[in-house]
């Protein structure tokens, strides 16, 4: 390997998607020349807050508001023209300086009409984001269908666009040619057009030996997961998944890069779980009750302005209910879909799952955010924070887990540089999810500004003996 070439380290988040990775990215991304996706699409929903105010990017990597790293969208996504266009021109509202920084590999695949209609009729018994990220992913490995290309990439476009659209009407119409349809798909190509026509100046089409250059060369890259490793589509719960590869060693593949630059892999986590959508959730608040009012509201669109017009978050706190806990908790540390305001399933900490995943995956470090948001368990009937950990094996054999309870601690003070001012229950807490994760915690999150990220240098966090 050449002396001079650089690295990359891979970023993913160890739970069920939102769990602040992004905001992880931000602060890391000064130590980076690239930030770059390797999976998904617009069905990722990052919200970044910075000096000029909080931001969401859904296909953009986070490292957008540092001007000197350079962004890549890798192979293994899929891309909505329509969403990237108008996500750029948001982001230069807010003042970011994008010109000559975004690129985006030639081999994506590309969002078409039929995606989005298929997503919109089979999408919801599974809660997906309407994105038609499934069908695009799909229709990519399916190749051919009725005498049509089910899929159009990046590079496509570039090579004859007016073909690349009318193979998108002609596929759409192998699965629904009825006048309707037709003025439908025609109406979505139309405003892809427009989009595409947006997006050609400020993007960078490149080949897939981009990023094998840019390292050669010494680039540092940041690989960001979007989604989680909980669900991968095949590594995750079928069919509760996204329908991308999650996990960590798919950055590669997705980001166009040979695995020997492969440095460390960094998790992401928070201290009170969430999921949205459907699928498995052992640890969530008021159990198959609260997924069932989850998805009842996600259909019906309340979202955070009808529960607070509806309940007293610090009265269901004290519930005895824990479902009411679940709804308080959800309520009081903001816990609705970025992109579609859906409220989020609440759960205990699932230390155990955590574990099992970090060795699975070769996590090397990993942050623990939202440890502000357990100060809450102190207004709860018995102040205590539950988390689920694991069991050794004499304990109850491999995989064992049992519900523990931590004393709860009062509100954090402000601006905390050093974790010994941190409550002692804090301390305690953190030691012995490090312990039982047996991998180090990196940083902790204690508020969503960016400094409120306190990073803990090793050896700081003793392992709880
Ligand atoms: P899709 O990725 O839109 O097909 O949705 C499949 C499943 O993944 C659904 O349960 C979604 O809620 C979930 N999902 C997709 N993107 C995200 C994300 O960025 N955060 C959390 N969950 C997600």
């Amino acid at each position: 390997m050449n002396a001079r070439a650089g690295y990359a380290d891979v970023l993913v988040g160890l739970q069920y998607g939102d769990e602040g990775k992004a905001k992880i990215v931000d602060r890391l991304a000064a130590d980076y020349d690239i930030v770059a996706r390797f999976n998904g699409g617009a069905n990722a929903g990052h919200t970044v807050s910075t000096p000029t105010g909080s931001a969401r990017l859904a296909q953009v990597p986070s490292g957008v508001f540092h001007a000197h790293t350079l962004m890549y969208i890798g192979s293994g996504c899929v891309v909505s023209l329509v969403k990237l266009a108008d996500e750029l021109d948001a982001l230069r509202s807010t003042g970011a300086s994008l010109d000559g920084r975004l690129h985006v590999s030639e081999q994506c695949a590309v969002i078409q009409p039929w995606h989005l209609d298929f997503d919109a009729r089979h999408g919801a018994q599974i809660g997906t984001t309407g994105n038609g990220i499934g069908p695009c992913y799909a229709d990519l490995s399916l190749r051919w269908q009725g005498g049509v290309r089910t899929v159009v990439q990046l590079r496509d476009l570039v090579a004859d666009e007016a073909g690349a659209f009318e193979q998108m009407a002609r596929y759409a119409a192998t699965h629904d040619d009825t006048p309707a349809a037709r003025a439908a798909t025609g109406s979505v190509i139309a405003s892809m057009r427009a989009a595409w026509a947006r997006l050609k100046p400020s993007v960078g089409v490149v080949d897939a030996r981009w990023m094998t250059r840019h390292v050669q060369r010494g680039a540092r890259v940041l690989f960001e997961g979007a989604q989680s490793v909980m669900l991968d589509v095949t590594g995750g719960q079928q069919p509760y998944v996204t329908s991308s590869h999650t996990a960590p060693a798919f950055a590669f593949v997705g980001g166009d890069l040979p695995v020997r630059y492969h440095r460390k892999t960094i998790g992401v986590a928070k201290a009170i779980a969430s999921r949205v959508g459907a699928g498995p959730f052992r640890t969530e608040f008021g159990a198959q009750r609260s997924s069932r009012y989850c998805a009842d509201a996600a259909l019906r669109g309340i979202g955070w302005r009808e529960e607070r017009d509806r309940f007293d978050p610090q009265a269901l706190l004290r519930s005895e209910d824990e479902f009411d806990v679940g709804v308080a908790l959800r309520m009081l540390t903001n816990e609705y879909g970025t992109g579609s305001g859906r409220p989020r399933r609440l759960g205990r900490l699932d230390v155990a799952e955590l574990a099992e995943v970090i060795e699975r995956h070769g996590v090397n470090e990993w942050y623990l955010n939202k440890c502000d948001c357990l100060s809450l368990f102190s207004g709860t009937r018995d102040a205590e924070i539950p988390v689920l950990m694991p069991q050794s094996e004499g304990e109850g054999g491999a995989h064992a887990a049992a519900m523990y309870h931590f004393p709860a601690f009062d509100e954090l003070p402000d601006d905390v540089t050093d974790i010994a001012r941190l409550p002692l229950p804090l301390q305690a807490f953190v030691s012995a999810v490090q312990t039982a994760t047996a991998c180090r915690i990196a940083g902790i999150g204690l508020g969503p500004r960016r400094e409120q990220l306190l990073i803990l240098s090793e050896g700081t966090v003793n392992d709880d003996a």
